[in-house]
């Protein structure tokens, strides 16, 4: 006799801090776009935060010659000795920074590099510092972690740019943690190296945690790049977070890493111990001929970024009705699309970009996910053909409202 299951019928109990967090709004975004895509429609994508160059050649010829040589094999949770040396000695090049081997975690992308430092920092009830508009998941790796987010209003009419007064007016005796992300994924802002060592000096003299997360430190298009890992006097304060998803364009491969106190990477190391364990061995090798190899490849697509960037912001600001910042670093303009609120019943940035999508299929992401209303994220990491593409098609959308 076969037994038959019936199906579940009750409502799935999930735990408190599962229903504290929501999904990231830029995957939500991708995957109503995949779904159009995949009825045949024509989608210009705006929408993705990845660059659009493929990999270099000689990353991907090391990571063919690691499955050749068998290199499949577990390895050190937080990465193999060669490739935490490559991580601390392509930083102390290219920032002046000088931490030891002890000192970095690779883990698999700079997001979960992200949340295993929040999880080792942030408590119940700590308060975390966090500039707006801010990338999506740091509200809630904070949240999850059991913390609150203070956030730091920035000034558009100063293209978002947080400086250290703005910091210093928010922080309290529950004050943990703050974090910066310069160039800012959505607004391109860029903090002045004056202001990011304000705010480290700032935390060393009040016993607060910085985490500065580095993910397009290479992609700053307005000042000498800056790291506060040269800041060596303020190191036991603060951890850099980075990531080769942009800098290499590897976003697929997973690869990203903490560098800060050893006590504070030990407990990244045991956390990822019991959860991961170590980022992919092939991807290792890899990572180490990103970061041991040729720099001309990263230079070449900053280079490119540039072009894009001013392309797209001047078709943007051609739109009658959209306002729009220069972005000075990363890949995305952050357009303010609020002079359309009222008009044709929209209200929301959100319900701006559901007709995008829907109407012209241009896909981009609502600023409500990064903590701002009036706002769309639009990602020029594309062709100059594409970019012209959905540009006419935002032309047309936004003047027939
Ligand atoms: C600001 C910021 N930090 C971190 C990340 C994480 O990147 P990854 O996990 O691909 O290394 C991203 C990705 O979009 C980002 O925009």
């Amino acid at each position: 006799m076969s037994t038959v299951v019936s199906p579940v019928t009750h409502p799935v109990r999930l735990t408190e801090r599962i229903n504290r967090i929501e999904p990231s709004a830029t995957m939500a975004v991708v995957a109503e776009a995949d779904k159009l895509r995949q009825q045949g429609i024509d989608v210009v994508d705006f929408g993705a935060g990845e660059p659009h160059f493929s990999t270099p050649q000689h990353i991907k010829d090391a990571a063919i010659a690691a499955i050749q040589a068998n290199f499949s094999k577990y390895t050190p949770v937080g990465g193999t000795a060669e490739l935490k040396d490559a991580i601390v000695h392509r930083h102390a090049v290219d920032f002046d920074s000088d931490y030891r081997r002890e000192e970095t975690a690779a883990s698999v992308g700079g997001k979960h590099a992200l949340f295993n430092v929040i999880s080792v920092l942030v408590d119940h009830g700590d308060e975390v510092i966090l500039p707006v508009p801010y990338w999506v998941s740091f509200k809630d790796m904070v949240r999850y972690a059991g913390g609150n987010c203070v956030l730091l209003q920035s000034d558009e009419s100063q293209g978002f740019r947080v400086t250290a007064d703005m910091v210093a007016h928010l922080v309290t005796p529950k004050t943990r943690l703050i974090i910066l992300n310069s160039p800012s994924n959505p607004s391109g802002a860029v903090m002045s190296a004056e202001d990011m060592t304000e705010v480290v000096r700032l935390a060393h003299q009040r016993g607060i945690w910085v985490i500065s997360d580095e993910c397009y430190v290479y992609l700053n298009y307005t000042s000498k790049r800056f790291s506060v890992g040269s800041l060596r006097e303020y190191r036991d304060r603060f951890l850099v977070v980075g990531s080769l998803s942009k800098t290499y364009a590897m976003t697929g491969w997973r690869l990203g890493f903490t560098l800060g106190p050893a006590p504070i990477i030990t407990a990244v190391q045991k956390l990822q111990s019991q959860s991961t364990s170590n980022p992919t061995s092939i991807v290792q090798k890899a990572a180490v001929a990103a970061l041991k190899g040729p720099q001309q490849c990263v230079e070449d697509m900053r280079a490119e970024y540039i072009k894009l960037r001013d392309h797209v912001v001047k078709g943007l600001r051609s739109i009658p009705g959209v306002k729009c910042t220069l972005p000075e670093g990363a890949f995305y303009a952050y357009p303010n699309v609020s002079a359309f609120f009222g008009r044709s019943g929209i209200n929301s940035a959100s319900e701006i970009a559901g007709k995008l999508l829907r109407e012209v299929h241009v896909a981009t992401v609502p600023g409500e996910g990064f903590g701002t209303k009036e706002h769309i994220r639009v990602s020029y990491a594309t062709s100059m053909a594409e970019l012209d593409r959905g540009l006419e098609r935002m032309g047309k959308f936004f003047g027939g409202l």
